[in-house]
């Protein structure tokens, strides 16, 4: 046998070899594969020159040839074992890692505006009130009439109602308050209920929306007074905003409740010293409440002489935006990927 050639062979074989251990990704490895064991590869190069060595040395170097291709085949073999498994991870390599943590899927969570409602609803249940709840599209007796805002009274001007086309009397209702009306036709008294749900009114700015969010709450027996309309509201503003929240009762008007006030809980961003949130006033307006007008009471068929009660009516909203610093409500609706995931 002609010793360059079996020389040659040897060579090439060891770059082969050489080559095979370092190849990186499964692509670069069947490449290779055809340029040593290919039909025009290497290795065919080296038999092609077999036919031109004298008959009594092709034995040798047939042989010599057959065992570098097992040798190498073998190598291929293993090589590809080895990055189909992966156990040579390479960040460029496009082979799959079965043992390797995969990506977690995005877990979903309830709406900023969800948790701040079931967060209300939990302070009410645990004081003992039962959730109520009733349709959104309302009739104008149950959103205005039964408390006690006829038609052509000047409070219908205070919420700007969105009116269903083709369907007199009927509107989306803008307040909770309905469920008041609701409860007590069901149920009767005594009772002792807080009611969330979406209202809608024609307003769109940073602090008001056309659809948003109120919890109304309603507890009628005999015996309930204001006092306890006012130790019922500093317990939950105590339970929301942390134990320093101080609330302040002022006059109001409502058509439903006499008498009626407002309920401002002390700035939460000044501690009551006077900031932009709360125009220098140093109190937040979060929710309006009094004693049922007797003539609600009467519009559902209760003795006002033997039953009272309060009614408030909080926005959920605006204490959520209190509570969690936002001072746009639009941020709300958007569902930004970037805003929902901080809360
Ligand atoms: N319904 C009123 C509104 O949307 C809020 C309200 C005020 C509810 C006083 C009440 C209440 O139950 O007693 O502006």
């Amino acid at each position: 046998m002609q010793p360059e050639a079996s020389e040659r062979l040897e060579e090439l074989v060891s770059r082969a070899l050489e080559e095979l251990e370092n190849v990186k990704t499964i692509e670069a490895l069947d490449s290779l594969k055809t340029r040593l064991l290919g039909r025009k590869g290497l290795l065919a190069e080296a038999f092609a020159c077999l036919r031109t060595l004298p008959e009594d040395r092709r034995g040798r170097f047939g042989k010599q040839l057959n065992e570098a291709k097992a040798c190498m085949l073998e190598r291929y073999e293993a090589k590809k074992r080895q990055l189909e498994t992966g156990q040579n991870a390479n960040p460029s390599s496009s082979v799959l890692d079965v043992s390797l943590p995969g990506p977690l899927p995005q877990a979903g969570k309830a709406h900023p505006i969800s948790q701040v409602q079931d967060e209300i609803l939990a302070i009410f249940l645990q004081m003992g009130y039962s959730v109520a709840k009733g349709p959104e599209l309302e009739d104008d007796y149950h959103n205005f009439e039964a408390l006690n805002i006829p038609k052509h009274h000047p409070a219908r001007d205070m919420q700007d109602t969105f009116f269903v086309q083709n369907a007199e009397g009927f509107l989306l209702r803008t307040h909770t308050s309905p469920v008041q009306i609701r409860v007590m036709e069901r149920l009767g008294v005594p009772v002792q209920v807080v009611a969330p749900g979406r209202v809608y009114r024609r307003d769109f700015d940073p602090t008001h929306s056309p659809m948003f969010h109120q919890v109304e709450g309603l507890m009628i027996d005999k015996d309930v007074s204001f006092a306890g309309l006012i130790g019922t509201l500093d317990f939950f503003s105590k339970r929301f905003f942390g134990p320093d929240a101080a609330v302040r009762f002022r006059p109001s008007y409502f058509p439903f409740t006499e008498p009626s006030a407002e309920v401002d809980v002390r700035c939460i961003f000044c501690k009551g010293e006077g900031c932009r949130v709360c125009k220098n006033s140093g109190y937040l307006e979060v929710l309006g409440c009094g004693m049922v007008h007797p003539a609600v009471l009467e519009a559902c068929r209760v003795d006002p002489d033997e039953w009272q009660g309060f009614a408030f009516g909080l926005g959920v909203e605006r204490l959520a935006m209190l509570k969690l610093g936002i001072d746009d409500i639009r941020l709300f609706y958007e569902n930004h990927p970037s805003f929902l995931p901080q809360f």
